[in-house]
């Protein structure tokens, strides 16, 4: 039989973010939109990294769909170091409802509470869950989609756009030499999403440094 319970948890979090869309006023590059498209690809990539790694599929789209629904409850930046812990606590009503039993309810929240920065309030240990939200989450935040969002916050000033990629560039860089992701089937989407953005980075910086008159000896 087939297991339907992440679709339970899917519907609980669509609907949460219908609420918050019409509900309150949101960024316009990271909309309600952007957070719920978002949601859809890491749980996209949960699944892809739970295949690949030998996990829980079931597990992964639960815990990658509920992942921010925090940013639904509470949108505002303030709260964004807390988003996981208090994604947590949202998380564990529409888990049981679901069909999740209690170890699994705390594994897949413990997974939702440490996907920020790794903490968490409720003493559950690690486990591979945990690496796989993670790196779904890491995989999407690295996206062609992104690279868009990106460049939109200096969409109105291009040498500052290309100021801010060849930061970017920089840490694109390091991630490309030494990946920060933790499970096998992460590692190898990230990278790919590592060097897709460095190839367009790299080629706007390039418009960006063209973007002026020859010098005037060029046609000596
Ligand atoms: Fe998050
Ligand atoms: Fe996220």
């Amino acid at each position: 039989m087939s297991d339907n319970r992440w679709l339970h948890v899917a519907a609980h979090v669509e609907s949460e973010y219908r609420r918050s869309k019409a509900a309150q006023p949101w960024d316009a590059v990271f909309s309600a939109d952007y957070r719920w498209e978002h949601t859809l690809r890491v749980a996209h990539y949960g699944r892809l990294i739970a295949e690949g790694d030998g996990a829980d599929r079931s597990l992964a789209l639960a815990a990658c769909l509920l992942h921010d629904v925090a940013y639904f409850s509470c949108p505002d930046e303030e709260n964004w170091n807390d988003h996981g812990r208090i994604g947590a606590r949202l998380s564990r009503p529409a888990l049981s409802a679901a069909g999740y039993s209690e170890p699994e309810v705390a594994r897949i929240a413990h997974a939702v509470a440490v996907h920020v920065d790794g903490k968490s309030d409720d003493g559950e240990p690690h486990t591979a869950l945990d690496d796989i939200v993670s790196d779904a989450d890491n995989v999407d935040r690295f996206s062609a989609y992104r690279v868009i969002a990106w460049c939109m916050t200096e969409r109105d000033d291009f040498q500052k756009m290309a100021d801010m990629l060849r930061e970017r560039l920089a840490r694109l860089y390091k991630y490309r030499t030494a990946s920060p992701l933790e499970t096998r089937t992460g590692r190898a989407l990230f990278a790919r999403q590592v060097d897709l953005q460095i190839a367009f980075f790299e080629a706007l910086v390039h418009d960006a440094e063209i973007t002026r008159l020859p010098s005037s000896d060029v046609l000596a």
